[in-house]
């Protein structure tokens, strides 16, 4: 793969749910969550992709990571077609792009020792001997900050900072190129946070790893990124560079307004749905051009 193709690709995705009927003789109905998102990101960066609640970026990573079926669109990694991948290839490139989620309390079998849970993408995909994984985790474990003595402990017996480098660990325990992060410190108090962005900085650099990282946290955007794309209601509205502010209110939750229902195929955004697009649009330009003029006046520092 040449150093110059880009790592992730993505053309006009669009993810659409079904939606129960209201009535058994009304129309069919789909949310079409992810609305033709088209975006790319090169080897060893990390794009982060903000939002406000519900505008489709958990739905677009589970999507990008095969774990939601993708309506229509293309979806690349380097030169693999991922969504020409079925079954056992599918599978076996798995380990080439793992996911960190949210929540380090729920996404962590409670059942499982710590040493199992990190260990257990190394057993699902056959990587290495029953010895050398063994060795891997206690590798991986020093490698996210966590103590030997705590190998065979259980996710309750540790904090919400640890559980979530256990998280790391298994995310990167398989070697892989791509690692979607989904909040990932939006759970944890500052002070971790800073710890767990610093660990993932320091992972990036020392394995080459390239991030898509999901969050409504501009400063933690701003720490982390090489370019930021903005979603709103399924679709891509702007991208941009971190070091250009992007206004706090396009990340303010809103979710009623994030529901484009569908009926019989045919997009039917309602009136007040594309007003305030255009509005939210018109307000995001005239705060970055004022943000400019600003800056280029001396009479704010950039950020
Ligand atoms: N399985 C599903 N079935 C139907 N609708 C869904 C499903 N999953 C997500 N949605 C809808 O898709 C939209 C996007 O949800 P998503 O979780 O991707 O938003 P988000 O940007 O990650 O929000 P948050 O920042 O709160 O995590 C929402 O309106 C949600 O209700
Ligand atoms: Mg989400």
């Amino acid at each position: 793969m040449p150093d110059t193709a880009p790592m992730l690709e993505l053309r006009d995705v669009e993810v659409r749910f079904d939606l129960k009927r209201t009535n058994l003789f009304g129309a069919a109905l789909q949310l079409r969550a992810v609305d033709g998102v088209s975006l790319s990101l090169q080897r060893g960066q990390t794009m982060a992709v903000v939002g406000e609640s519900g505008s489709g970026k958990t739905t677009l990573a589970l999507a990008i990571a095969r774990l939601i079926p993708v309506t229509t669109g293309k979806i690349r990694m380097g030169d693999v077609d991922l969504l020409g991948l079925q079954g056992e290839s599918l599978r076996t490139h798995r380990r080439h792009m793992q996911f960190i989620f949210q929540d380090p309390y729920s996404s962590l079998n409670p059942r499982l020792r710590a040493k199992d849970i990190v260990r257990e993408p190394l057993d699902r995909l056959s990587i290495g001997s029953v010895k050398s994984r063994n060795n891997r985790v206690q590798e991986l474990f020093e490698q996210v900050g966590l103590r030997q003595d705590q190998l065979r402990l259980f996710p309750h017996q540790f904090s919400g900072g640890q559980r979530q480098r256990i998280g790391i660990a298994r995310a990167i325990a398989s070697s892989p190129s791509l690692v979607i992060c989904d909040e990932p410190v939006s759970a944890l108090d500052v002070g971790v946070q800073a710890q767990i962005l610093n660990l993932l900085r320091r992972l990036q650099k020392d394995l080459n790893l390239t991030y898509l990282f999901i969050s409504h946290d501009l400063g933690v955007v701003q720490h982390m990124c090489d370019s930021i794309a903005v979603m709103y209601m399924g679709k891509i509205v702007e991208q941009a560079d971190p070091n250009i502010p992007i206004p706090r209110r396009c990340c303010r939750p809103c979710r009623q307004r994030t529901q484009i229902v569908e009926t019989g195929g045919v997009a039917q955004p309602s009136l007040v749905i594309r007003r305030t697009r255009s509005i939210c649009r018109l307000a995001v330009a005239l705060l970055h051009a004022v943000h400019l003029w600003s800056i280029s006046a001396g009479r704010i520092c950039p950020i």
